[in-house]
């Protein structure tokens, strides 16, 4: 098994690489980017825990089998253009929130959880294979339907992750798995609050909008927070815990750990404020939509902000219905 003791050179080379990669891409934000006098170390990586180190792109395998891998790693990365069956209309893409091509620790990287499946899950009520939870991203966190069981998509993104996991231990507490927990603020998440820190923030790269950039070709550049083509209420980005989780550690990218507990939490809550496709659970109200699956503080579905009830005024309600019966 690899282990790496110290990883702060290699997210150091990330974060760098992020910055050089934004800056090459995007002319407006450069100045911006490159202002901040250094790159700052998630919080996550100045812990001296041991985090496993997936292979390389080189290490590769250049045979029929590594042909899968790279298929997968290319669905993974541009899943709009590789498995457009299964995509509604969307500008996320898998990498969106498992950075890295789903390697980077603290993003839920893909060789923490290849090893940690069959696993329970409340979400279903039921024991879980691997190719069934990456089912619900498709469905939830990418509004689009899930590829049945042994599709070629499945086949190839699980040969990809089997492939990152080379060496792991079967563990499902693995380090570096998920988003790292941001414990609850001091001051209870705010809107008002949490749209300063998304302007100052955020808005950048995500847009004032929210609804993200695509480069020239139409490849997401920037995905959406909110909006017709960003994930759907039911994905597990929707709960301001999880979100607070991601962006604490992540973002702004390149700059992960650089907002406090409380940043992080009130700029969740703004955006999972926001109106994006509707649950493909939908059970006709919003009401009783919220009591089967959002029942929870961390949630705003089916809650007032701003004089508004969120999930209301959802997008694409035929999609919704479309991929309810998958
Ligand atoms: C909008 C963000 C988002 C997108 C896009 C997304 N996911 Fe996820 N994914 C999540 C979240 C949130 C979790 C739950 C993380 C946790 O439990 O800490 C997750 C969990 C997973 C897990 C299980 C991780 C674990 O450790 O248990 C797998 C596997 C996975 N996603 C695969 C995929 C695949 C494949 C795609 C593309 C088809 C995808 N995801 C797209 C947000 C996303
Ligand atoms: C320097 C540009 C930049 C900044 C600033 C930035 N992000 Fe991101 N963010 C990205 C990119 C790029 C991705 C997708 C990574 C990929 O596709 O490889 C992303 C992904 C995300 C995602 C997961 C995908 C989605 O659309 O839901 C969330 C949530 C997110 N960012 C929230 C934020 C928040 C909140 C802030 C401000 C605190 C922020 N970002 C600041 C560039 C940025």
């Amino acid at each position: 098994m690899k282990i790496q003791a110290s990883v702060g050179l290699t997210i150091t080379i990330i974060a760098v690489a992020a910055v050089v990669i934004i800056v090459a891409a995007q002319p407006r934000s450069a100045t911006a980017v490159a202002a901040k006098p250094a790159v700052v170390l998630p919080a996550a990586s100045t812990k001296a825990v041991a985090l496993f180190l997936p292979p390389t792109e080189q290490d590769m395998p250049k045979n029929e089998f590594g042909q899968i891998v790279k298929l997968g790693r290319d669905i993974f990365d541009n899943t709009g253009q590789y498995a457009s069956a299964y995509v509604g209309p969307t500008n996320l893409r898998c990498s969106s929130c498992h950075l890295d091509a789903g390697r980077l620790a603290h993003s839920a990287p893909l060789w923490a959880a290849y090893v940690s499946y069959p696993a329970y899950r409340s979400k279903n009520k039921h024991v879980n294979t691997f190719p069934e939870r990456m089912q619900g991203c498709f469905k939830y966190s990418m509004n689009g339907k899930a590829p049945p069981l042994g599709d070629p998509v499945l086949v190839a993104l699980e040969s990809y992750a089997y492939w990152l996991a080379t060496g792991a231990p079967i563990d499902a507490k693995i380090a570096g798995r998920g988003y790292p927990p941001v414990p609850k603020p001091a001051l209870p998440a705010d809107y008002g609050r949490g749209g300063q820190v998304f302007e100052q923030h955020c808005a950048l790269c995500h847009g004032a909008d929210g609804a993200g950039r695509l480069d020239a070709g139409g490849r997401p550049t920037f995905p959406a927070l909110w909006g017709a083509k960003s994930f759907n209420w039911g994905a597990g980005m929707g709960s301001i815990k999880n979100a607070a989780g991601f962006i604490k550690a992540n973002m702004p990218l390149g700059l992960g750990g650089t907002l406090s507990d409380q940043q992080a939490w009130d700029v969740a809550t703004f955006m999972d404020s926001h109106e994006r496709p509707q649950d493909p659970r939908f059970k006709g109200a919003l009401a009783a939509t919220r009591a089967a699956y959002h029942d929870s503080p961390d949630d705003m579905y089916g809650q007032i902000v701003e004089g508004k009830i969120v999930g209301k005024g959802s997008p694409s309600k035929e999609n919704a219905a479309q991929v309810g019966s998958q």
